[in-house]
């Protein structure tokens, strides 16, 4: 499944341990990209990820621990896939912090940790590839949600962080071409929160029953438009799109 327009790019993906970020990561690599796996605590499924896509592929994957939050940590995020393979095409700031936050329970902490890993890091991490990313004529993905233009009750700092992301994704786009594009993803449903108690069965449904194709998406589904984004977008920047079963056409 090599796409020429994909081969030896290197594509660095934050929070890729995982979930919709490993999805991402392993449909780049399947593309012929050579992936860098970030991780904060998923230190296990990580090196797994990486040790498989290698055994694919030798030297096309790597791992990188860092806590996003830690903000002079960022540049030697982005040096580490440059000082393996002297490059750097494509950077998906994918990392998030999601949990709820309502009103009269918020700490200075909380906040700074949502907004770290859904907006001060992306900013941050995207300064420090800029250079790089210009000499490949590259580009920057940021995953957003519909939620960035509706609120979602009681997770007020995240809706805050993706709508500042969405805004990121504009500025930058603006600033850094035309050399590098910047997009977001929006995506609606594509996996289910870990925590069972605040998403439960019957919120699951009436979620559902709320976009137009009746049903949740997949992590492919992302992964395919962050390829698209990446190998097939020439002429798109600075744009959103919501990748979300039309569930943003109206709820
Ligand atoms: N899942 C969905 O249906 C959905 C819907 C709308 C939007 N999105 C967006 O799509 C992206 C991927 O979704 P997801 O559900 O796969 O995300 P997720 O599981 O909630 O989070 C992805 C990873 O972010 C990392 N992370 C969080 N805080 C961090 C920090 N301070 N430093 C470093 N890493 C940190 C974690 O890595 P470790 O595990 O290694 O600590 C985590 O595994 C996110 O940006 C999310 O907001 C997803």
């Amino acid at each position: 499944m090599s796409d020429s327009k994909a081969k030896n790019k290197v594509v660095l993906i934050t929070g890729a341990g995982k979930r919709v970020g490993a999805a991402i990561a392993e449909y780049c690599h399947q593309l012929g990209m050579r992936v860098g796996i970030h991780y904060r605590e998923s230190a296990q499924q990580a090196t797994h990820l990486c040790h498989r896509l290698n055994q694919q592929r030798p030297d096309s994957a790597i791992i990188v621990g860092a806590d996003l939050c830690k903000t002079d940590k960022l540049e030697e995020l982005i040096l580490t896939p440059i000082k393996k393979w002297g490059q750097l095409d494509v950077l998906i700031n994918n990392a998030s912090s999601f949990y709820p936050t309502p009103l009269g329970k918020v700490t200075p902490k909380t906040w700074e940790e949502i907004v770290a890993s859904n907006l001060k890091a992306p900013f941050f991490l995207a300064q420090s590839a800029a250079r790089y990313l210009k000499q490949h004529k590259g580009c920057i993905i940021n995953l957003v949600d519909i939620q960035a233009q509706r609120p979602l009750k009681n997770y007020s700092i995240y809706c805050i962080a993706k709508a500042g992301l969405v805004m990121l994704t504009k500025s930058l786009a603006m600033e850094l071409g035309p050399d590098i594009r910047v997009n977001a993803i929006a995506p609606g449903i594509v996996l289910w929160p870990d925590d069972e108690t605040e998403f439960n069965e019957a919120l699951r449904e009436k979620i559902i029953a709320r976009n137009a194709l009746k049903r949740a998406g997949t992590p492919q589904d992302i992964a395919k438009t962050a390829a698209f984004l990446i190998n097939h977008a020439d002429f798109i920047t600075g744009q959103t799109i919501a990748v979300d079963g039309g569930r943003s056409l109206g709820y």
